[in-house]
C-alpha cells in the first residue's frame, strides 16, 4: 500500500450500533457488511463479541461471509474478552483483534481506579495474548486526547513494542480541535522511536461537530488509518461520517494528496441502505448524503447551475451514486427495468424476491403515475417488514 493511501476502518457495525435505536440483527449487520465491503471499506469493525452472544454471532458470520476486508473484533484489555474476539474472528480470512484500556488520569481515577503503571502492564499483556489469536492487532488508549501526552507516548512505544500492529488514538469524547489533534500526532511521531513499526489510526467522536475536521488533521500529521462510520452514526454526537472524509480527500485533492480505496459511487446507496435498516432518517441537510445536499433553491444558484455546474457543485451527485435525474418508472415498465432500478439503488433481490416486489410495484403504479426512488425505497422497507413479521 503506497505512502499516501488512508486505510478506512469501518465501525458502524460496532460504534455505530451503540446509537440509541440503531441495533441491527445479524442478518442486517451481514447484509450492510456486504455493502461495506462493495464500497471497499479496508477494515470492517464487526462487533463486540464480549458484549453479548449476538455480537459474538454477528462477527462470526461477518468473518465468513465477507473475504476481502479484513474483519475486526473489539476486546478490553482483559484475557476473557480478547479470547472470545478471537473465537468469534476464527473465519475470517484476516482477522484483527482491536483491544483498549482507558489513559486518561480522569478514567484511571474515576472508572478503573488504577495505577498508570497497571494500565500499562494491562494494556501490553493484552497485545501480547491477542498477538497469538489474529493475525494484526490495534490497540487504543480511550480517551488518548485528554491523555498526559508524555503518558501517551510511553504507552505508544511499549505497546508497540508488545507487538501492536495499529495504534488508534481515540478522541472518546470529541473534545479535541484540529490544531491540538495535529499536534498531538506530530508528537508521537517525534518521541516515539519505534512508530515506523505500526500504523497510526485515530477514531473521532463528534461532540463538537469536528470529528471529520480532527481526522484531517490528524492525516496531515501522519495518520494513515481513520475509524468512521456511515452517516456519521456512532455514541452520543456520533464518529467521523465516512461519506464526508472520503469526499474531502478526493475533492481536495489539491490540498490532500492521499487516497482511499473506496468507490464512492456506493456511498449513497450505502447510507441508503443503513437508513433502510434502522430507520434512522439522514438529517436533510447533512453533507453528501442528506436529501438537500445537491438541492439548488435559490433562482441565482439555478441560473449559475444551468450556465456551468461548477458554479455552485463542488463534486457531481454522481460521484457518490446519487441519481441525478427523477427516476421514471411507469405501470408499462417489466421486471427487468425494476430489477435495476433496485441496483442503482444498492439493492440485490433474487428472481423469487424480485417478483414479489414486482407485484407490489404494479399495485402503486396502477394509483401513482410516476413511480420515485422514495417510493422504491419505502416499497423495499415494506417488504423487508413483512418478510421479519413472517420470519
Ligand atoms: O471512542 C472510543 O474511545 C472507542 C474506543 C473503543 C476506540 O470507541
Ligand atoms: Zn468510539
Amino acid at each position: 500500500m503506497s505512502q499516501h493511501t488512508i486505510r478506512i476502518f469501518d465501525t458502524t457495525l460496532r460504534d455505530g450500533e451503540q446509537s440509541p435505536g440503531c441495533s441491527m440483527t445479524i442478518h442486517e449487520k451481514v447484509r450492510l457488511a456486504q455493502q461495506l465491503d462493495r464500497l471497499g471499506v479496508d477494515i470492517i469493525e464487526a462487533g463486540f463479541p464480549a458484549a453479548s452472544e449476538g455480537d459474538a454471532k454477528a462477527v462470526q458470520a461477518i468473518a465468513a461471509n465477507c473475504s476481502r476486508p479484513v474483519i475486526a473484533a473489539l476486546a478490553r484489555a482483559n484475557c476473557e474478552d480478547i479470547r472470545r474476539a478471537g473465537v468469534s474472528l476464527e473465519p475470517a480470512r484476516r482477522s484483527r483483534i482491536h483491544t483498549f484500556i482507558a489513559t486518561s488520569d480522569i478514567h484511571l481515577q474515576f472508572k478503573l481506579r488504577r495505577s498508570r503503571e497497571e494500565v500499562l502492564e494491562q494494556a501490553c499483556l493484552a497485545v501480547e495474548f491477542a498477538r497469538t489469536l489474529a493475525d494484526e492487532v490495534e490497540f487504543s488508549p480511550e480517551d488518548a486526547t485528554r491523555t498526559d501526552p508524555d503518558f501517551l507516548c510511553q504507552v505508544v512505544r511499549e505497546i508497540i513494542a508488545a507487538g501492536a500492529t495499529v495504534v488508534n488514538i481515540p478522541d472518546t469524547v470529541g473534545y479535541t480541535i484540529p490544531t491540538e489533534m495535529h499536534r498531538l500526532v506530530s508528537r508521537l511521531f517525534e518521541k516515539v522511536d519505534n512508530i515506523g513499526e505500526a500504523t497510526i489510526s485515530v477514531h473521532c467522536h463528534n461532540d463538537l461537530g469536528l470529528a471529520v475536521a480532527n481526522s484531517i488533521a490528524a492525516i496531515e500529521a501522519g495518520a494513515r488509518q481513520v475509524e468512521c462510520t456511515i452517516n456519521g452514526i456512532g455514541e452520543r454526537a456520533g464518529n467521523a461520517s465516512l461519506e464526508e472524509m472520503v469526499m474531502a480527500l478526493r475533492v481536495r485533492q489539491d490540498a490532500l494528496p492521499f487516497t482511499t480505496n473506496i468507490n464512492s459511487t456506493h456511498l449513497f446507496p450505502t447510507s441508503q441502505l443503513l437508513t433502510e435498516i434502522t430507520g434512522i432518517q439522514v438529517q436533510p441537510n447533512k453533507a453528501i448524503v442528506g436529501r438537500n445536499a445537491f438541492a439548488h433553491e435559490a433562482g441565482i444558484h439555478q441560473d449559475g447551475m444551468l450556465k456551468n455546474r461548477l458554479t455552485y457543485e463542488i463534486m457531481t451527485p454522481e460521484s457518490v451514486g446519487v441519481p441525478e435525474t427523477k427516476l421514471v418508472l411507469g405501470k408499462h415498465s417489466g421486471r427487468h427495468a425494476l430489477r435495476s432500478h433496485f441496483e442503482r439503488l444498492g439493492y440485490q433481490f433474487s428472481t423469487f424476491e424480485t417478483d414479489r416486489l414486482y407485484r407490489k410495484f404494479t399495485d402503486l403504479a396502477d394509483v401513482k403515475k410516476e413511480i420515485t426512488d422514495a417510493d422504491l425505497i419505502a416499497l423495499v422497507q415494506e417488504f423487508h417488514q413483512q418478510t421479519k413479521l413472517s420470519a
